[in-house]
């Protein structure tokens, strides 16, 4: 099935993914054609929906345009990243159980892995039930090609995107289930951010997401806050819970890690 999107510099106006562009084995190149002509390109799969070429506002978000930080990433960083920031031995496959089995994704459902660097999340949820349409959405370039490089060779087919969390390239009541691990700390401007994932989650969809809170031992708050100059954010959970509720979101299921915290919104 195509993928309907919502073109970035129009929003009354449609784009037509054809379903190839997510069958990652087969490069897929050329480029794509809003309603008005507008033309958006397709490099290797990846579709590349975003206007403005400068895609970062803060130096956590220019580390991840790096090539060399898209290489290592998974291997080095996130394979160990939820034991090292929460103290307790927690694997990532341990997060991948936890990931699928509070998400039960189904057959036919569309969804959504925003901010995905390598896209494990959409890796593993697509890898589950095929019969689901997964897209992997990142502003880092470098991020979604080696996110490619691991679909490949896992056989998983997915949609790659380049485009912007602060304004989703989707009509609303598109996805059944959007995923987010450690972005939301990430993103420019937060409370747009979960409007947007509001708006694209049908009615009764699933948000599963991964986050930071702050830090309440002194080393880790010195961490923090030299990491807020980078552009990072970190919250307490009840200012995080204010958060999800003022963007419409009702807390289905929590459970913290030391500062890490994982919840099921609905
Ligand atoms: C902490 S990493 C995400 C890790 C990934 N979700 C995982 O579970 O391994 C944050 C990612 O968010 C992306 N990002 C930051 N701001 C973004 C935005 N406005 N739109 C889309 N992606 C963004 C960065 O490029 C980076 O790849």
């Amino acid at each position: 099935m195509l993928l309907e999107l919502r073109a970035p510099h129009n929003e009354r106006l449609s784009i037509e993914l054809p379903v190839e562009a997510a069958h990652l084995g087969t490069p897929f190149n050329g480029s794509l054609c809003a309603e008005d002509g507008q033309l958006f390109s397709i490099d290797r799969n990846i579709v590349q929906l975003v206007e403005n070429k400068r895609t970062f506002d803060t130096l956590a978000q220019l580390y991840n345009h790096v090539p060399v930080t898209a290489q290592v990433y998974e291997d080095l960083w996130r394979r160990r990243s939820i034991g090292l920031l929460s103290g307790e031995d927690f694997s990532l496959e341990e997060e991948k159980k936890l990931l699928l089995d509070w998400t039960e994704p189904k057959g036919g459902e569309k969804i959504l892995d925003l901010g995905c660097s390598t896209a494990f999340y959409a890796r593993s949820l697509q890898d589950y039930e095929p019969g689901a349409q997964t897209v992997a959405l990142d502003l880092s370039l470098p991020m979604l090609q080696k996110a490619r490089e691991k679909a490949v060779e896992e056989e998983v087919d997915l949609f790659l995107l380049q485009a912007d969390a602060r304004q989703l390239p989707f009509f609303s009541d598109t996805f059944d289930l959007v995923a987010m691990g450690g972005t939301l700390n990430e993103v420019s401007n937060t409370a747009q951010v979960l409007t947007e994932i509001r708006r694209v989650l049908r009615p009764n969809g699933r948000f599963f997401i991964m986050y930071l809170l702050k830090s309440t031992h002194w080393l880790g708050r010195v961490a923090q806050e030299s990491s807020s100059l980078g552009g990072l954010h970190y919250w307490t959970y009840e200012e995080s819970k204010n958060l999800f509720k003022g963007a419409g979101f009702t807390i289905d299921r929590v459970e913290t890690k030391g500062i890490v915290a994982f919840a099921l919104l609905g």
